[in-house]
């Protein structure tokens, strides 16, 4: 099956939005122009390393308005409180009021940064994702949530703020690095294991051409996968519930990240190896069978994605699970996959069952 080159999804927020998949940087403009005709006065944020390549291309269509580019270095350090002090201070500088647009241009980082900046500036001004690496297209950037980081943990400050429309020019994805297209495709795959088997059973068949970066096989891959995530955050736009399955792989993930100190290890491989291991407590559950949980983890192999971990002790990692935001009352809440294309929440899983999961992906 081969989807149409351009394609508009709607998220059925509290307050609606466009993602608009196969759009052109070009174009945003005159999609601004036809649809905003308030706005004059637009501030981008992005970082030097986007910047340098796209800025041109956004800026063409964007030139009928008094227009301000703000760079931040690049880097998770940057999602911070001081950054959104000194981008409120330059903000000021380029006279922006409550009717200025603000743009992110950019992937993850810059997209919860310049979010959570439009969700304060002024008590709230208009913005616009353009999402510029996999996972910020096919997740971040598609939901609302926006944040800044605090010495005391990631994402510690933040809101839900749904952005205008997101504008997911496939194009972007060209010039970005191999490590951060495995951080997206951990994310699609987990997509695709906790709700779309066909979306699995593409992985499955097109990993060749997604290895060679075939781009209409790219499209299909974002589409599809975008898809997963806008039907999930329709459901369920302030996570009381179905959107909590997007965390498969996240609690043991983040154990590994932050016994790794965040160094030697990427969100992706994280990811990767805790929805192994989240397979394995499945299997020893009765939810998922012994080939079920190979299948998962051949596929994330197939695309260089880590399925285990060396020299980890699996009770140091168990603490570190002990402190993660999802937990309640004490209890552990954990994602497991039901075989593949189906996911549910456990809140019945025991200590020791999480530590045999653990050893299971420790070489
Ligand atoms: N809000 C949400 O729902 C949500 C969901 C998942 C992750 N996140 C957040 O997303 C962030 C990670 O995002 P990310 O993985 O996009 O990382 P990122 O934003 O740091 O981008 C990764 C790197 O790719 C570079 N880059 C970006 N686009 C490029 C392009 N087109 N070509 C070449 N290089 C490019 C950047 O300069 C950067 O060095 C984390 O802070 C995480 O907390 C948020």
């Amino acid at each position: 099956m081969s989807l149409v080159t351009w394609q508009k999804i709607d998220v059925a927020a509290k307050d609606p939005y466009p993602v608009f998949l196969g759009a052109s940087l070009e174009e945003l403009g005159e999609y601004l122009h036809r649809h905003y005709r308030d706005i004059e006065h637009i501030l981008v944020v992005s970082n030097p390393v986007i910047a340098d390549i796209y800025w041109e291309r956004l800026k063409q269509g964007l030139m009928n308005y008094r227009l301000n580019l703000l760079i931040v270095p690049a880097g998770e350090n940057e999602k911070s409180l001081d950054r959104l002090s000194q981008l409120t201070t330059e903000a000021l500088r380029c006279g922006a009021d409550r009717k200025t647009l603000v743009i992110a241009l950019g992937g993850g980082v810059i997209g919860d940064l310049t979010g959570f900046f439009a969700s304060i500036f002024m008590r709230g001004v208009r913005f616009i994702q353009v999402p510029t690496t996999l996972l910020a297209q096919v997740d971040s950037s598609i939901g609302g949530k926006v944040a800044v980081n605090h010495p005391a943990g990631k994402n510690i400050l933040g809101a839900f703020y749904p952005p205008l429309a997101v504008w997911t020019d496939f194009s972007t994805l060209e010039t970005l690095e191999w490590d951060e297209v495995e951080n997206g495709l951990a994310e699609s795959i987990k997509h695709a294991i906790i709700s779309d088997l066909a979306l699995f059973e593409f992985f499955e068949n097109e990993q060749q051409r997604i290895k060679q970066r075939d781009k209409t096989i790219w499209r299909e891959m974002v589409t599809r996968s975008s898809a997963v995530k806008v039907k999930i955050v329709s459901e369920d736009e302030h996570e009381q519930g179905i959107r909590g399955l997007l965390n498969l792989g996240h609690s043991f993930g983040h154990a590994l990240e932050t016994q790794m100190n965040y160094s030697g290890i990427t969100h992706g491989q994280g990811v990767s190896i805790g929805i192994v291991a989240a397979a394995h407590l499945a299997h020893a559950k009765g939810l998922m069978s012994r080939a079920e949980v190979e299948r998962a983890r051949r596929l994330l192999e197939v695309f260089g994605l880590p399925t285990t971990i060396k020299e980890q002790n699996p009770q140091t990692l168990l603490q570190h699970m002990q402190a993660d935001k999802k937990n309640q009352g004490g209890r552990k809440i954990l994602i497991l996959p039901k075989g593949i294309g189906q996911a549910i929440v456990s809140r019945e899983c025991t200590d020791q069952e999480i530590l045999s999961a653990w050893q299971q992906v420790i070489a």
